[in-house]
């Protein structure tokens, strides 16, 4: 039988997945857990894949390249989608296209496959990457091709002789890696409806977080953080560690109405503590080392970064360019901030770079001063000229009428 790898969490879609693709679609099926944090215990993973008929189960740890390569990097490059989602989900899926790429050319497979519903960014992001990095493998997406409700779902894997304790459904649809957590749909689905407690499990509410704040000092490296309060830490400790701290203080809930990229609005609640907080902080230390230009055009590019990231892809000749413009962008974004965390604020109240563009001695308003006032009055003489100019032969009166701004609704 030909080989096929798929992308398996062991919950009850990608576990049907595993009997479907066997015995309806006729494939050797290599399960390949991909674990980019906060994936379910490795030996229910492997006894439920082997239940449900895998040639094999494989698991990655890939939390240490999906930090270092994907996320970091998003970081530095500001990119937040639609200026609410750190982008957790959509970060990790060009990983695992690579990873099923791979294990698939280990093991001689013809095809890959993952779970994917034929609603959402997810099988966009799954297939452009695979398609990039080997047209030449088949994909099979079983949810999108035959979606069953879940008690089908529950009987087909009986009826096979598969039984396993699945549990409550729970209330909403859940997807999380180390960079962040989302729920949708249920209650979710209805925009005017506040959140409930349970849509929520990283983070405390600002009411049950503690009285007294948190203080946590950041150090970065050429724009990627390296340390927490001096102690430098690998990037998966690091983010795990703010993830607890964060948290704790009910920092990184979002409520978003998302734009998909098919054309659907959504409503996510996204958890991510230590990515909120780390983008707060890299945002002050960039104020402190880039000019106002590079900071005007590096938030376009921010924006574009995003997008190409929530759009899937990140696998093109156009992520390179932009990469390479933000890798320079972070040549002396190295220093540290600090930051306040309280009652679901990361607020930023201190900060110092070697290479910091801000001078005290320009700055001041008291003694010291080195900065030459009398020289503004030219600055404004000129900065103003094409105003005076066009004030004398367009806004002939000058009166209230002609300098009337358009109000928006009037
Ligand atoms: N809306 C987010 C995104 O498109 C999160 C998707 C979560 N994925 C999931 N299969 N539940 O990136």
């Amino acid at each position: 039988m030909p080989k096929l790898v798929l992308a398996y969490s062991g919950g009850l879609d990608t576990t049907t997945a595993i009997k479907w693709l066997a015995v309806e679609q006729g494939y050797d099926v290599i399960a390949l857990n991909i674990d980019v944090g906060r994936s379910r215990e490795q030996p229910v993973v492997e006894s439920r894949g082997m239940a449900a008929g895998a040639l094999k189960v494989r698991v990655i740890d890939a939390k240490d390249d999906f930090i270092r390569y994907f996320a970091f990097p998003a970081l530095a490059a500001g990119a937040i989608y639609q200026d609410a989602y750190p982008l957790a989900t959509a970060l990790a899926r060009p990983l695992m296209a690579k990873l099923l790429v791979d294990v698939a050319r280990e093991e001689g497979a013809a095809a890959v496959a993952h779970g994917c519903t034929g609603k959402g960014n997810d099988q966009v992001r799954f297939d452009v990457g695979i398609q990039t990095l080997d047209p030449a493998l088949q994909i099979v997406a079983p949810t999108r091709e035959n979606a069953m409700a879940r008690e089908t779902q529950i009987d087909y894997l009986k009826k096979h002789g598969i039984d396993i304790p699945w549990g409550d459904k729970g209330p909403f649809s859940i997807d999380e890696n180390i960079w962040g957590r989302s729920a949708e749909a249920g209650v979710l689905e209805d925009p005017w409806q506040e959140p409930p407690p349970a849509a929520y499990e990283w983070t405390r509410s600002a009411e049950e977080a503690p009285a007294a704040p948190a203080y946590v000092e950041v150090t970065f490296d050429h724009g990627l953080p390296v340390a927490l309060d001096g102690e430098e830490l690998d990037p998966v400790a690091l983010v795990e560690r703010l993830n607890d701290l964060a948290g704790l203080h009910g920092v990184g809930r979002i409520d978003h109405i998302e734009d998909r990229l098919v054309g659907i609005k959504s409503r996510e609640i996204y958890e991510a503590p230590a990515a909120v907080s780390l983008n707060a902080a890299h945002r002050a230390l960039e104020a402190m080392t880039l000019s106002k230009q590079q900071l005007r055009l590096k938030k376009l590019i921010a924006t574009e970064y995003a997008e190409l990231i929530y759009n899937g892809l990140w696998f093109s000749a156009h992520h390179q360019d932009v990469a390479a413009y933000v890798a320079s962008t972070q040549r002396h974004v190295s220093g540290t901030i600090r930051l306040r965390l309280h009652r679901g604020q990361a607020t930023v109240v201190g900060r110092k770079a070697p290479r910091s563009l801000y001078d005290r001695g320009l700055a001041t308003y008291d003694r010291g001063d080195t900065y030459d006032q009398s020289a503004a009055v030219g600055f404004i003489n000129i900065w103003g000229l094409q105003t005076r100019v066009q004030a004398r032969v367009q806004l002939l009166s000058a009166s209230a009428e002609t300098l009337k701004i358009a109000t928006p609704g009037e």
